[in-house]
Protein backbone atom coordinates (compact mmCIF):
# COMPACT_ATOMS: atom_id res chain seq x y z
CA UNK A 1 0.00 0.00 0.00
CA UNK A 2 1.15 3.67 -0.77
CA UNK A 3 0.12 5.55 1.90
CA UNK A 4 1.19 9.47 1.22
CA UNK A 5 2.87 10.55 4.86
CA UNK A 6 0.72 13.86 4.83
CA UNK A 7 -2.67 11.75 3.97
CA UNK A 8 -5.15 10.97 6.24
CA UNK A 9 -5.21 8.00 7.85
CA UNK A 10 -8.05 5.24 6.82
CA UNK A 11 -9.40 7.80 4.11
CA UNK A 12 -11.71 6.21 1.03
CA UNK A 13 -12.98 8.54 -1.65
CA UNK A 14 -14.70 7.13 -4.15
CA UNK A 15 -14.59 9.54 -7.35
CA UNK A 16 -16.12 9.56 -10.69
CA UNK A 17 -14.02 11.42 -13.54
CA UNK A 18 -15.66 12.35 -16.43
CA UNK A 19 -14.59 12.91 -19.85
CA UNK A 20 -16.58 13.73 -22.96
CA UNK A 21 -14.35 15.65 -25.87
CA UNK A 22 -11.15 14.83 -27.57
CA UNK A 23 -9.25 17.53 -24.93
CA UNK A 24 -10.25 15.77 -22.19
CA UNK A 25 -8.53 13.01 -22.80
CA UNK A 26 -4.84 13.69 -22.03
CA UNK A 27 -6.57 15.72 -19.23
CA UNK A 28 -7.71 12.82 -17.14
CA UNK A 29 -5.27 10.31 -18.07
CA UNK A 30 -2.71 11.42 -15.49
CA UNK A 31 -5.41 12.25 -12.71
CA UNK A 32 -6.18 8.61 -13.65
CA UNK A 33 -2.27 7.20 -12.97
CA UNK A 34 -2.06 9.40 -10.08
CA UNK A 35 -5.00 8.02 -8.37
CA UNK A 36 -4.03 4.54 -8.91
CA UNK A 37 -1.30 5.00 -6.76
CA UNK A 38 -3.36 4.93 -3.88
CA UNK A 39 -5.50 1.96 -4.32
CA UNK A 40 -6.81 1.66 -0.47
CA UNK A 41 -7.54 5.32 -0.67
CA UNK A 42 -9.30 5.93 -3.79
CA UNK A 43 -11.61 3.88 -5.82
CA UNK A 44 -12.56 5.87 -9.43
CA UNK A 45 -14.58 5.49 -12.19
CA UNK A 46 -14.10 6.56 -15.27
CA UNK A 47 -17.09 8.11 -17.21
CA UNK A 48 -16.90 8.74 -21.09
CA UNK A 49 -19.83 10.97 -22.08
CA UNK A 50 -19.31 10.01 -25.42
CA UNK A 51 -19.79 13.59 -26.72
CA UNK A 52 -16.84 12.22 -29.15
CA UNK A 53 -17.35 9.24 -30.33
CA UNK A 54 -15.28 9.01 -34.06
CA UNK A 55 -12.91 6.34 -33.36
CA UNK A 56 -10.37 8.92 -34.66
CA UNK A 57 -12.11 11.73 -32.31
CA UNK A 58 -11.69 9.42 -28.95
CA UNK A 59 -10.76 5.67 -28.79
CA UNK A 60 -7.53 6.41 -30.54
CA UNK A 61 -6.42 8.22 -27.68
CA UNK A 62 -7.61 6.00 -25.03
CA UNK A 63 -4.99 3.78 -26.88
CA UNK A 64 -2.13 5.87 -27.25
CA UNK A 65 -2.94 7.47 -23.41
CA UNK A 66 -2.87 3.90 -22.42
CA UNK A 67 -6.40 5.19 -20.63
CA UNK A 68 -8.62 2.71 -18.88
CA UNK A 69 -11.41 1.81 -21.19
CA UNK A 70 -14.13 4.02 -19.62
CA UNK A 71 -16.30 1.93 -16.67
CA UNK A 72 -19.76 3.65 -18.78
CA UNK A 73 -20.18 5.23 -21.90
CA UNK A 74 -23.05 7.23 -22.02
CA UNK A 75 -23.54 7.31 -25.65
CA UNK A 76 -24.43 11.09 -26.07
CA UNK A 77 -22.99 12.14 -29.42
CA UNK A 78 -24.00 15.13 -31.03
CA UNK A 79 -26.48 17.48 -31.23
CA UNK A 80 -26.88 21.33 -30.72
CA UNK A 81 -25.90 22.90 -27.07
CA UNK A 82 -28.76 22.34 -25.47
CA UNK A 83 -29.61 18.37 -26.95
CA UNK A 84 -26.02 17.58 -26.16
CA UNK A 85 -26.05 19.15 -22.51
CA UNK A 86 -28.85 18.42 -21.76
CA UNK A 87 -28.65 14.64 -22.79
CA UNK A 88 -25.51 14.14 -20.77
CA UNK A 89 -27.28 15.78 -17.77
CA UNK A 90 -30.46 12.89 -17.78
CA UNK A 91 -27.96 10.29 -18.48
CA UNK A 92 -25.42 11.15 -15.78
CA UNK A 93 -27.61 11.83 -13.17
CA UNK A 94 -28.80 8.19 -13.54
CA UNK A 95 -25.07 7.49 -13.36
CA UNK A 96 -24.64 9.31 -10.08
CA UNK A 97 -27.79 7.96 -8.44
CA UNK A 98 -26.73 4.70 -8.65
CA UNK A 99 -22.79 4.51 -7.56
CA UNK A 100 -23.32 7.76 -5.45
CA UNK A 101 -20.05 9.07 -5.40
CA UNK A 102 -18.16 11.19 -2.75
CA UNK A 103 -16.72 13.39 -5.47
CA UNK A 104 -16.99 13.98 -9.55
CA UNK A 105 -13.93 15.46 -11.27
CA UNK A 106 -14.26 16.73 -14.52
CA UNK A 107 -11.37 18.71 -16.54
CA UNK A 108 -11.57 21.56 -19.15
CA UNK A 109 -14.04 23.80 -21.27
CA UNK A 110 -16.50 21.21 -22.96
CA UNK A 111 -20.33 20.66 -22.82
CA UNK A 112 -19.42 17.69 -20.67
CA UNK A 113 -18.10 19.67 -18.24
CA UNK A 114 -20.46 22.02 -17.79
CA UNK A 115 -23.59 19.12 -18.20
CA UNK A 116 -21.97 16.69 -15.07
CA UNK A 117 -21.15 19.60 -13.15
CA UNK A 118 -24.53 21.07 -12.83
CA UNK A 119 -25.95 17.52 -12.67
CA UNK A 120 -23.56 16.24 -9.51
CA UNK A 121 -24.10 19.39 -7.75
CA UNK A 122 -27.97 18.86 -8.09
CA UNK A 123 -27.41 16.08 -6.36
CA UNK A 124 -25.58 17.39 -3.58
CA UNK A 125 -22.24 15.73 -4.65
CA UNK A 126 -19.11 17.91 -4.60
CA UNK A 127 -17.27 18.74 -7.62
CA UNK A 128 -13.63 19.89 -8.68
CA UNK A 129 -12.78 21.10 -11.74
CA UNK A 130 -9.28 20.72 -13.08
CA UNK A 131 -8.48 23.74 -15.59
CA UNK A 132 -10.45 26.36 -13.60
CA UNK A 133 -10.26 30.20 -13.61
CA UNK A 134 -9.55 30.46 -17.56
CA UNK A 135 -11.36 33.46 -18.84
CA UNK A 136 -11.42 34.86 -22.56
CA UNK A 137 -14.05 37.76 -21.59
CA UNK A 138 -16.03 36.55 -24.81
CA UNK A 139 -19.49 35.18 -24.06
CA UNK A 140 -19.44 34.63 -27.55
CA UNK A 141 -17.41 31.34 -27.57
CA UNK A 142 -19.79 28.13 -26.18
CA UNK A 143 -16.47 26.92 -23.83
CA UNK A 144 -16.59 30.03 -21.87
CA UNK A 145 -20.27 30.11 -20.83
CA UNK A 146 -19.45 26.25 -19.74
CA UNK A 147 -16.22 27.68 -18.01
CA UNK A 148 -18.11 29.83 -15.82
CA UNK A 149 -20.99 27.91 -15.08
CA UNK A 150 -18.37 25.31 -14.04
CA UNK A 151 -16.49 27.80 -11.62
CA UNK A 152 -19.26 28.30 -10.35
CA UNK A 153 -20.21 25.69 -9.00
CA UNK A 154 -17.61 23.68 -7.67
CA UNK A 155 -15.88 22.74 -4.48
CA UNK A 156 -12.33 22.63 -5.40
CA UNK A 157 -10.63 24.68 -8.23
CA UNK A 158 -7.63 23.35 -9.64
CA UNK A 159 -5.80 26.32 -11.40
CA UNK A 160 -3.00 26.20 -14.13
CA UNK A 161 -1.63 29.78 -13.23
CA UNK A 162 -1.63 32.56 -10.97
CA UNK A 163 -4.04 35.01 -13.72
CA UNK A 164 -6.50 31.07 -13.77
CA UNK A 165 -6.52 32.28 -9.26
CA UNK A 166 -7.10 36.01 -9.93
CA UNK A 167 -9.84 36.05 -12.38
CA UNK A 168 -11.67 33.29 -9.65
CA UNK A 169 -10.99 35.64 -6.68
CA UNK A 170 -12.31 38.94 -9.13
CA UNK A 171 -15.49 36.51 -9.47
CA UNK A 172 -15.50 35.99 -5.21
CA UNK A 173 -14.50 32.74 -5.11
CA UNK A 174 -13.09 31.79 -2.12
CA UNK A 175 -9.33 31.22 -1.43
CA UNK A 176 -9.76 28.24 0.01
CA UNK A 177 -11.29 26.82 -2.92
CA UNK A 178 -8.94 27.95 -4.94
CA UNK A 179 -5.85 25.31 -5.43
CA UNK A 180 -2.44 26.06 -8.18
CA UNK A 181 -1.53 23.09 -8.99
CA UNK A 182 0.25 23.39 -12.68
CA UNK A 183 -1.24 22.07 -15.97
CA UNK A 184 -2.37 18.35 -16.15
CA UNK A 185 -1.78 18.60 -20.00
CA UNK A 186 1.46 19.17 -19.75
CA UNK A 187 1.69 16.26 -17.56
CA UNK A 188 1.10 14.44 -20.33
CA UNK A 189 2.86 16.17 -22.77
CA UNK A 190 6.59 15.40 -20.62
CA UNK A 191 5.14 11.92 -20.11
CA UNK A 192 5.02 10.99 -23.36
CA UNK A 193 7.34 13.67 -25.19
CA UNK A 194 10.64 10.83 -25.69
CA UNK A 195 8.00 8.20 -27.19
CA UNK A 196 7.22 10.61 -29.66
CA UNK A 197 10.14 11.49 -30.74
CA UNK A 198 10.87 8.23 -32.02
CA UNK A 199 7.93 7.61 -34.48
CA UNK A 200 8.66 8.30 -38.22
CA UNK A 201 5.63 10.14 -39.34
CA UNK A 202 7.30 13.32 -40.46
CA UNK A 203 9.72 11.54 -42.84
CA UNK A 204 6.96 8.88 -43.42
CA UNK A 205 4.80 11.80 -44.88
CA UNK A 206 8.09 13.38 -46.87
CA UNK A 207 8.91 16.13 -44.40
CA UNK A 208 11.62 17.61 -43.29
CA UNK A 209 11.73 18.90 -39.44
CA UNK A 210 11.51 22.26 -38.76
CA UNK A 211 10.17 23.41 -42.49
CA UNK A 212 6.70 22.89 -42.27
CA UNK A 213 4.03 24.25 -40.64
CA UNK A 214 1.11 22.66 -38.30
CA UNK A 215 -2.68 23.69 -38.49
CA UNK A 216 -5.74 23.39 -36.54
CA UNK A 217 -9.08 25.29 -37.19
CA UNK A 218 -12.44 23.92 -35.45
CA UNK A 219 -13.98 27.26 -33.66
CA UNK A 220 -17.30 28.02 -34.59
CA UNK A 221 -16.41 31.68 -34.91
CA UNK A 222 -13.63 30.68 -37.59
CA UNK A 223 -15.26 27.82 -39.61
CA UNK A 224 -19.02 28.75 -38.88
CA UNK A 225 -19.08 31.85 -41.31
CA UNK A 226 -17.89 31.40 -44.80
CA UNK A 227 -16.04 34.56 -45.86
CA UNK A 228 -14.54 34.32 -42.63
CA UNK A 229 -13.14 30.79 -43.38
CA UNK A 230 -12.73 31.80 -47.12
CA UNK A 231 -10.41 34.52 -46.23
CA UNK A 232 -8.25 32.12 -43.65
CA UNK A 233 -7.85 29.88 -46.26
CA UNK A 234 -6.89 32.88 -48.44
CA UNK A 235 -3.71 33.32 -46.44
CA UNK A 236 -3.27 29.60 -45.56
CA UNK A 237 -2.60 29.17 -49.15
CA UNK A 238 -0.17 31.64 -49.44
CA UNK A 239 1.92 30.79 -46.76
CA UNK A 240 1.26 27.23 -48.00
CA UNK A 241 3.58 28.04 -51.55
CA UNK A 242 6.43 28.95 -49.22
CA UNK A 243 5.93 25.75 -46.61
CA UNK A 244 3.75 22.60 -46.45
CA UNK A 245 1.22 23.08 -43.82
CA UNK A 246 -0.27 19.97 -41.98
CA UNK A 247 -4.01 20.18 -41.53
CA UNK A 248 -5.09 17.12 -39.71
CA UNK A 249 -9.17 18.48 -40.40
CA UNK A 250 -11.59 18.34 -37.74
CA UNK A 251 -15.10 16.91 -38.48
CA UNK A 252 -16.81 19.96 -38.14
CA UNK A 253 -14.64 22.04 -40.44
CA UNK A 254 -14.49 19.02 -43.17
CA UNK A 255 -18.25 19.74 -43.58
CA UNK A 256 -18.14 23.52 -43.18
CA UNK A 257 -15.78 23.18 -46.06
CA UNK A 258 -17.46 20.86 -47.85
CA UNK A 259 -21.05 22.95 -47.21
CA UNK A 260 -19.17 26.56 -48.56
CA UNK A 261 -17.96 24.95 -51.51
CA UNK A 262 -14.56 25.81 -50.08
CA UNK A 263 -12.94 21.80 -50.32
CA UNK A 264 -10.61 23.25 -53.45
CA UNK A 265 -8.27 24.60 -51.37
CA UNK A 266 -7.62 21.05 -49.53
CA UNK A 267 -7.19 19.42 -52.83
CA UNK A 268 -3.46 17.97 -52.90
CA UNK A 269 -0.95 19.44 -54.91
CA UNK A 270 1.29 17.07 -57.42
CA UNK A 271 4.56 18.44 -56.20
CA UNK A 272 3.23 17.40 -52.59
CA UNK A 273 3.94 20.42 -51.32
CA UNK A 274 0.58 23.07 -49.96
CA UNK A 275 -1.59 22.11 -47.76
CA UNK A 276 -1.40 18.24 -46.55
CA UNK A 277 -4.79 17.29 -45.46
CA UNK A 278 -4.98 14.10 -42.89
CA UNK A 279 -7.74 12.99 -40.55
CA UNK A 280 -7.79 13.53 -36.92
CA UNK A 281 -4.31 12.57 -35.58
CA UNK A 282 -3.50 10.19 -32.79
CA UNK A 283 -2.35 11.54 -29.64
CA UNK A 284 1.50 10.94 -30.28
CA UNK A 285 1.36 11.29 -33.95
CA UNK A 286 0.22 14.56 -33.28
CA UNK A 287 2.72 15.70 -30.75
CA UNK A 288 5.45 14.17 -32.88
CA UNK A 289 4.41 16.24 -35.71
CA UNK A 290 3.87 19.17 -33.66
CA UNK A 291 7.39 19.22 -32.08
CA UNK A 292 9.40 19.74 -35.31
CA UNK A 293 7.30 22.00 -36.62
CA UNK A 294 8.25 25.70 -37.55
CA UNK A 295 5.23 26.82 -36.16
CA UNK A 296 1.75 26.23 -35.20
CA UNK A 297 -1.29 27.88 -36.67
CA UNK A 298 -4.57 27.44 -34.64
CA UNK A 299 -8.03 28.21 -32.80
CA UNK A 300 -7.43 25.46 -29.85
CA UNK A 301 -6.88 26.11 -26.57
CA UNK A 302 -4.59 23.47 -25.70
CA UNK A 303 -2.49 23.74 -28.50
CA UNK A 304 -1.01 27.37 -27.26
CA UNK A 305 0.02 25.43 -24.04
CA UNK A 306 1.77 22.71 -25.82
CA UNK A 307 3.25 24.87 -28.28
CA UNK A 308 4.61 27.07 -25.18
CA UNK A 309 6.34 24.25 -23.40
CA UNK A 310 8.25 22.55 -26.53
CA UNK A 311 9.45 26.31 -27.63
CA UNK A 312 7.23 26.28 -31.46
CA UNK A 313 6.05 29.50 -32.46
CA UNK A 314 1.98 29.50 -32.11
CA UNK A 315 -0.08 31.44 -34.17
CA UNK A 316 -3.82 32.18 -32.32
CA UNK A 317 -6.16 32.37 -34.90
CA UNK A 318 -8.57 34.45 -32.25
CA UNK A 319 -8.82 37.53 -30.93
CA UNK A 320 -8.57 36.27 -27.23
CA UNK A 321 -7.47 33.97 -25.51
CA UNK A 322 -7.86 32.43 -21.90
CA UNK A 323 -4.67 31.26 -21.54
CA UNK A 324 -2.63 34.48 -21.46
CA UNK A 325 0.37 33.17 -20.23
CA UNK A 326 1.01 31.53 -23.24
CA UNK A 327 1.39 35.19 -24.86
CA UNK A 328 3.03 36.77 -21.61
CA UNK A 329 5.49 33.71 -20.83
CA UNK A 330 5.42 31.77 -23.95
CA UNK A 331 5.90 31.55 -28.11
CA UNK A 332 2.32 32.43 -28.70
CA UNK A 333 1.04 35.50 -30.51
CA UNK A 334 -2.83 35.99 -31.04
CA UNK A 335 -3.59 37.49 -33.84
CA UNK A 336 -7.39 36.99 -34.60
CA UNK A 337 -8.39 35.63 -38.37
CA UNK A 338 -7.52 38.51 -40.53
CA UNK A 339 -5.60 37.38 -43.88
CA UNK A 340 -3.14 39.91 -43.46
CA UNK A 341 -2.70 40.10 -40.02
CA UNK A 342 -1.75 35.95 -40.95
CA UNK A 343 0.49 36.64 -43.53
CA UNK A 344 2.14 39.19 -41.16
CA UNK A 345 2.39 36.72 -38.29
CA UNK A 346 3.40 33.44 -40.41
CA UNK A 347 5.91 36.10 -42.12
CA UNK A 348 7.91 37.24 -38.78
CA UNK A 349 8.47 33.49 -37.44
CA UNK A 350 9.60 32.95 -41.04
CA UNK A 351 12.40 35.85 -40.83
CA UNK A 352 13.29 34.44 -37.63
CA UNK A 353 11.86 37.38 -35.46
CA UNK A 354 9.79 34.50 -33.38
CA UNK A 355 9.54 34.78 -29.66
CA UNK A 356 11.27 32.91 -27.70
CA UNK A 357 8.95 31.62 -24.79
CA UNK A 358 9.84 30.18 -21.09
CA UNK A 359 7.51 27.46 -19.46
CA UNK A 360 5.32 28.90 -16.91
CA UNK A 361 5.76 27.67 -13.32
CA UNK A 362 4.45 24.09 -12.33
CA UNK A 363 4.47 23.07 -15.94
CA UNK A 364 6.47 19.92 -15.11
CA UNK A 365 5.01 16.83 -14.88
CA UNK A 366 3.43 17.31 -11.60
CA UNK A 367 0.23 18.69 -11.41
CA UNK A 368 -1.84 15.59 -11.44
CA UNK A 369 0.01 14.28 -8.52
CA UNK A 370 -0.16 17.80 -6.83
CA UNK A 371 -3.99 17.09 -7.31
CA UNK A 372 -4.48 13.85 -5.90
CA UNK A 373 -2.58 14.14 -3.30
CA UNK A 374 -4.65 17.49 -2.62
CA UNK A 375 -7.78 15.59 -2.57
CA UNK A 376 -6.82 12.77 0.05
CA UNK A 377 -5.43 15.53 2.37
CA UNK A 378 -8.46 17.97 2.21
CA UNK A 379 -11.26 16.49 -0.02
C1 LIG B 1 -15.80 20.44 -28.88
C2 LIG B 1 -15.70 21.44 -27.73
C3 LIG B 1 -14.48 22.32 -27.95
C4 LIG B 1 -13.23 21.49 -28.19
C5 LIG B 1 -13.48 20.55 -29.34
C6 LIG B 1 -12.27 19.69 -29.63
C7 LIG B 1 -17.80 22.22 -26.74
C8 LIG B 1 -18.75 23.35 -26.68
N1 LIG B 1 -16.86 22.31 -27.67
O1 LIG B 1 -16.08 21.19 -30.05
O2 LIG B 1 -14.29 23.11 -26.80
O3 LIG B 1 -12.15 22.35 -28.47
O4 LIG B 1 -14.60 19.72 -29.01
O5 LIG B 1 -12.48 18.88 -30.73
O6 LIG B 1 -17.93 21.28 -25.99
N2 LIG B 1 -18.25 15.30 -34.76
C9 LIG B 1 -17.97 14.11 -35.39
N3 LIG B 1 -17.36 13.13 -34.68
C10 LIG B 1 -17.02 13.26 -33.37
C11 LIG B 1 -17.31 14.49 -32.74
C12 LIG B 1 -17.91 15.49 -33.44
O7 LIG B 1 -18.26 13.94 -36.57
O8 LIG B 1 -16.46 12.33 -32.79
C13 LIG B 1 -18.90 16.37 -35.51
C14 LIG B 1 -20.38 16.38 -35.24
O9 LIG B 1 -21.08 16.46 -36.42
C15 LIG B 1 -20.63 17.63 -34.44
C16 LIG B 1 -19.43 18.50 -34.78
O10 LIG B 1 -18.37 17.62 -35.15
O11 LIG B 1 -21.82 18.25 -34.76
C17 LIG B 1 -19.02 19.30 -33.59
O12 LIG B 1 -18.81 18.46 -32.45
P1 LIG B 1 -19.09 19.01 -30.96
O13 LIG B 1 -18.67 18.02 -29.95
O14 LIG B 1 -20.46 19.54 -30.90
O15 LIG B 1 -18.16 20.27 -30.86
P2 LIG B 1 -16.68 20.48 -31.35
O16 LIG B 1 -16.73 21.49 -32.44
O17 LIG B 1 -15.97 19.19 -31.59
Amino acid sequence: MNVHPTLEEGKHLKIINVVGARPNFMKMAPIIKAMDRYPDQIEHLLVHTGQHYDRKMSKAFFDDLGMPKPDIDLGVGSGSHAEQTGQVMVKFEQVCLKERPDLVIVVGDVNSTMACTITAKKLAIRVAHVEAGLRSGDMGMPEEINRLCTDVLCDYLFTTDAGADENLRAEGVADEKIVFVGNVMIDTLLHHKAMAEKLTTCRDMGLEAGHYAMLTLHRPSNVDDKKTLNGIFEALAEIAGQLPIVFPIHPRTRKMMDKFGLSYYLAPRADGKGIIVTEPLGYLEFLHLQMQARMVLTDSGGLQEETTVLGVPCITLRHNTERPITVDEGTNVVIGNDKQRILGAANEVLEGRDVAGRVPEKWDGKAAERIVEWLLGNA
